[in-house]
């Protein structure tokens, strides 16, 4: 899952390399691509349901899903959540960044900080012993603190020779509640933050989701195992 991690993220900053104003959500996806054949590594998303891209591209007040798109063009002051994930032998590895295109206003500046900050908070309250009730309530605390709100509709999840695997990670929860995490066990947090409320609706294409209220919306996520030692990021 490592080996897989290492290819997520080197793609990732690839794509985050390739951000700025003019270039389409399309040309990230080529990009991904062509990377990912010369590395012969299977992507993760495409095909999946019937997925039709290896990345997940969603701007502005779209909150996960996007599909890429040549008549997509990024212009300054956007900003693009990428998800990307790939499997390696058998194992999978999931991570998503949100990329500000050019100079952003200070709000979405600050969702995405909160937003990156979220989920370290969930990453710091992995360890044996602590529940998923323990990593929601850190991921959501954070949020909330800065008048954020928490998009409750998807969730993070496990994840190994499957993409999506038991349990479901929700970025919400109460302290103490859930399911106990111990060593070996592998999960993808992933916050997924909107500037406004968090009510969600999916899109016409059947996979874009946005926010209901048009506000802004960021999403990082990283597949994490747990260790007796606490939190092993597998995707940095
Ligand atoms: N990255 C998403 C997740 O973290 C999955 C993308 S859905 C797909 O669960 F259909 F696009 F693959
Ligand atoms: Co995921």
């Amino acid at each position: 899952m490592r080996r897989a991690g290492k290819v997520v993220r080197e793609v990732l900053e690839l794509v985050r390399g390739q951000v700025k104003p003019g270039v389409s959500t399309f040309d990230l996806e080529k990009a991904a691509a062509d990377r990912l054949k010369e590395l012969g590594v299977k992507a993760a998303f495409k095909g999946y349901h019937g997925y039709p891209c290896v990345l997940c591209t969603s701007v502005n007040d779209e909150v996960v899903h996007g599909i890429p798109s040549p008549k997509r063009v990024l212009k300054q002051g956007d900003i693009v959540s990428v998800d990307f994930g790939v499997v390696v032998d058998g194992y999978y590895g999931d991570s998503a960044i949100t990329v500000p295109v050019g100079e952003i206003d200070a709000d979405s500046a600050r969702l995405l900080r909160v937003t990156e900050a979220s989920l370290q908070a969930g990453i710091a309250a992995v360890k044996p012993g602590n529940t998923l009730g323990d990593v929601g309530a850190a991921v959501q605390g954070v949020v909330e603190r800065e008048g954020f709100s928490v998009v409750r509709d998807f969730v993070g999840h496990g994840i190994g020779s499957q993409m999506h695997e038991e349990p479901q990670v929700p970025n919400f929860g109460r302290a103490g509640q859930g399911m106990k995490l111990k060593a070996g066990m592998v999960i993808a947090i992933e916050p997924m933050v909107n500037a406004g409320r968090p009510d969600v609706m999916v899109l016409e294409d059947g996979w874009t989701a946005v926010a209901k209220d048009g506000s802004r919306s960021a999403h990082f996520e990283h597949t994490v195992a747990v260790t007796a030692e606490g939190a092993r990021i597998l995707t940095d």
